[in-house]
C-alpha cells in the first residue's frame, strides 16, 4: 500500500487545531492542488474564499453553530461560480440563460466538492487535520452577504484545518459492499438486518471516543438527523433562484 491511500484510510474528521500558522508557501502550494482538480467540461466554475478577518470567521461561525470555526488556523469556504464564466460570455457580446441553468449549477458545485477533498487529501498528507462545514449552509444568505458573494454564486462547502490538537477515533463506516454494486443497484430486503454488527461497531466507537460520549448507533443517527429540521435550510432553493439560477433552464 502507498502512502498516499494510508492515509485515505486513515482519514478522520480533525476540529480542534494547535495555534501553528500554515506557512504561506504551503498555503500556496494547497491552493495550486486546488486549481489543479479536474474540472468539468474545463470550465473551472468554482472559487475559493480563504476567510482571515476574525469578525467574518465569528459570524460564520454562529451561522455554523460551532465555534471552534473561528479557532481554525485557516477557513476557506468553496463557492460554486458560474459568475464568472457568464461575464467572460458577456463580454464577447453573448448572454445566454444557459449560463444560470441547472447543469452550470451541478457543474461548479461538484468542481467546489472535488476541489476542497483534493485539498483535504493534501493537507492531511502533509499531516494536518480538516473540517468540513456543511453547516455554512445553515444560513446560506447570511453567508452569501457576509462574503459579498455576486449572482451565479453560491457557497457550497466550508473547510477549516490546521494542525491536530486532538485524536479523534477512526468512524467506523458500514462495510463497501453495501454501497458498491455491480451492474445495477441492489435493493435489500431489511437495512436494519443487514446494518446489525455495524450498528454495535457505531455503539462502541460512541462509547469509546472522548467528546459526545453515548449509546447511540448508525440508524439512530439517520432517524435523528431527519427529525433536525433547520429552518432556514428547507429554503436553499429559494437563495439558489435569489443568487440568479434558473433550475428550469435545461429543461
Ligand atoms: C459535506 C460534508 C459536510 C460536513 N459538515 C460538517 C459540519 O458542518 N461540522 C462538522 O463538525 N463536521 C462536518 N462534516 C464532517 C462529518 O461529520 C464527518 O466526515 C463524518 O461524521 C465522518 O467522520 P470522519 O470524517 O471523522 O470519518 C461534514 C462532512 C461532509 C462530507
Amino acid at each position: 500500500m502507498n502512502d498516499t491511500i494510508k492515509h485515505q484510510l486513515e482519514h478522520r474528521t480533525y476540529r480542534e487545531f494547535t495555534g501553528e500558522k500554515i506557512p504561506e508557501d504551503t498555503m500556496n502550494t494547497l491552493f495550486e492542488v486546488a486549481n489543479r482538480t479536474a474540472t468539468s467540461v474545463g470550465v473551472q466554475s468554482f472559487s475559493i474564499i480563504r476567510v482571515t478577518d476574525p469578525e467574518i470567521r465569528k459570524e460564520i461561525a454562529e451561522v455554523c453553530h460551532q465555534e471552534y470555526v473561528a479557532r481554525a488556523p485557516e477557513l476557506l469556504i468553496f463557492i460554486s461560480d458560474c459568475y464568472r464564466n457568464r461575464e467572460i460570455a458577456k463580454e464577447q457580446g453573448i448572454d445566454t440563460p444557459v449560463a444560470k441553468g441547472i447543469d452550470r449549477f451541478f457543474q461548479g458545485v461538484s468542481d467546489a466538492v472535488l476541489a476542497a477533498q483534493n485539498m483535504t487529501n493534501a493537507i492531511e498528507s502533509l499531516g494536518m487535520g480538516a473540517v468540513y462545514l456543511g453547516s455554512i449552509l445553515n444560513d446560506p444568505e447570511r453567508i452569501i452577504e457576509l462574503l459579498h458573494l455576486p449572482e451565479l454564486t453560491f457557497p457550497v462547502l466550508g473547510l477549516g484545518f490546521g494542525y491536530p490538537n486532538q485524536e479523534p477515533l477512526l468512524k467506523p463506516r458500514m462495510p463497501f459492499e453495501l454501497k458498491v454494486f455491480e451492474n445495477e443497484y441492489q435493493v435489500l430486503p431489511s437495512y436494519m438486518e443487514a446494518l446489525k454488527e455495524y450498528d454495535e461497531e457505531m455503539m462502541e466507537y460512541y462509547d469509546l471516543r472522548d467528546s459526545n460520549r453515548r449509546r447511540d448507533t448508525f440508524t439512530h443517527q439517520v432517524l435523528v438527523r431527519f427529525e433536525q429540521v433547520i429552518e432556514k435550510r428547507t429554503e436553499m432553493l429559494r437563495v439558489v433562484k435569489k443568487q440568479g439560477f434558473d433550475l428550469n433552464v435545461g429543461e
